[in-house]
């Protein structure tokens, strides 16, 4: 039988301390990714140790990328657009939409043929979103599935595009831009919803010719191709969707003061926090400041009481990978909280809606879902007490490690190692500012 390591949580005092969340999971595999596509050396400090990550290093080292760490720092050693090495091994990206995802933008631009595979959560996941564009291009797809494993083989003539994005993923949207990379002439994306820039800012940051147009609530966003990229130096700022753990613990432990240190504050990433904010919570962001071309800011969270509030399907891009923490903070406010335009949220590491409702339920909270609506009525008293399944879903595990903690009955997940795709340190950190996380020992799968 295989065991698994299992984590409760339990009721908590109040939580105190200066933290600081490791780097922004995003940045942390684009860093690479560009790194691995210019000329010269990139310098990446502060970069996510975390499985997804090393992934995207793994995948990028076996093409060729040398990449090495150097006492704090991260060096990368890029091959030039165009210029990575067929890979006698199979691409593993294991838990990672983002990484398997954006590299099929990479791949598309090499004269290679390359494997892509993952574990069982990213083998459902829907893959399809990104070989559309990337097929208008020239990539070729063997077979006609559109989950992982796939066999993709990339072309030196890959055209340039103007794609308008069906569905709004910064996904989808960076694999075309690292593909446009690679194609002569101007490639360009249309979102009608913004999605988190990190790919425009950084591609700047490395030199690329970008232009980003505004029109009637549409961006347009276009990379000049056959691109020369230079290396640069990058600074990884704090994750905000691993801040949103510890902002929301410090909400649900009474009497709770802490800070995030260095996290980042884009405004395509904060909608949790304005959310926060609107449900009545002492949040603010302090020293703001910026890096790299990105916001970073201390987020400082003292706890008080919360209300429900309606949360519009416009601010889903902004927190898509907040829902489920913002679903367990909803079940500690008082009244009704309503979130809407969810339909993302399905095809996620685990389909995040059930997942969440799941766990909802099985903790004694009063929850429905009403299409994409996810509605949570809160109570004074969380009764908790549930054993959550995970279904390898690093946020749902640490989400309900958090409804936990105000919690009259412990909570404990099925799979802690999970967390260690996005966030290794999370339960050191926690016990650091005084929560009850305990290992509890291996309980069967
Ligand atoms: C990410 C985009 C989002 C997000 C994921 C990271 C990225 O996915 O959920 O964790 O780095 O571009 P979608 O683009 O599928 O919305």
């Amino acid at each position: 039988m295989h065991m698994q390591a299992s984590l409760t949580a339990s009721k908590s005092n109040a939580l105190r301390g200066v933290v600081r969340v490791p780097g922004d999971k995003s940045i942390s595999h684009r860093a690479l990714i560009l790194g691995a596509l210019a000329t010269g050396s990139t310098k990446i400090t502060g970069l996510l140790e975390g499985e997804d990550v090393i992934a995207t290093a793994e995948v990028l080292k076996s093409l060729g990328a040398a990449i090495e760490k150097k006492d704090d720092a991260w060096i990368v050693f890029g091959r030039g657009v165009g210029g990575l090495n067929r890979s006698v091994k199979e691409l593993d990206f294991g838990n990672s939409g983002t990484g398997a995802r954006l590299m099929m933008g990479v791949i598309a631009g090499q004269d290679t043929r390359a494997s892509f595979t993952g574990d069982a959560s990213l083998s459902g996941r829907p893959m399809g979103r990104v070989l559309t564009p990337l097929k208008l291009m020239g990539l070729q797809v063997e077979g006609s599935s559109d989950t992982l494993p796939l066999t993709l083989s990339g072309t030196k003539d890959l055209l340039p595009i103007e794609y308008e994005l069906p569905v709004p993923s910064a996904q989808v949207k960076t694999a075309v831009l690292l593909a446009g990379l690679h194609a002569p002439g101007t490639t360009c994306v249309i979102e009608n919803e913004p999605t988190r820039d990190h790919t425009e800012r950084m591609l700047r940051h490395f030199g690329a010719k970008m232009t980003i147009t505004k029109v009637n609530g549409q961006t347009r966003i276009c990379v000049a191709g056959h691109a020369e990229l230079t290396g640069n130096d990058v600074a990884v700022p704090g994750d905000p969707s691993s801040a949103a753990f510890l902002a929301a613990a410090a909400l649900v432990c009474e009497g709770s003061d802490i800070t995030i240190e260095g996290a980042l504050v884009n405004p395509t990433r904060i909608g949790f926090y304005i959310t926060l904010r609107e449900m009545g919570a002492n949040l603010k962001f302090e020293n703001e400041r910026e890096e790299n071309g990105e916001p970073i800011a201390d987020i400082h969270v003292i706890s008080g009481p919360l209300k429900g509030v309606t949360v519009p399907a416009g601010r889903a891009p902004s927190m898509i990978d907040e829902y489920p923490i913002l679903a367990v903070v909803a079940a500690y406010a008082s009244g009704e909280t309503r979130m809407e335009g969810l339909g993302e949220l399905r095809v996620k590491e685990s389909d995040r809606l059930a997942s969440t409702l799941a766990g909802l339920t099985a903790c004694g909270v009063d929850a429905q879902a009403d299409g994409n609506v996810l509605i949570v009525r809160g109570a004074d008293s969380v009764p908790g007490g549930g054993h959550i399944e995970t279904h390898m879903d690093h946020r749902i595990a640490m989400a309900f490690l958090i409804l936990g903690l105000g919690a009259q009955t412990s909570v404990s997940i099925d799979n802690a190692s999970v967390i260690a795709t996005s966030f290794p340190q999370f339960a050191g950190l926690m016990k650091g500012l005084g929560a009850d996380i305990v290992e509890t020992g291996n309980k069967p799968a």
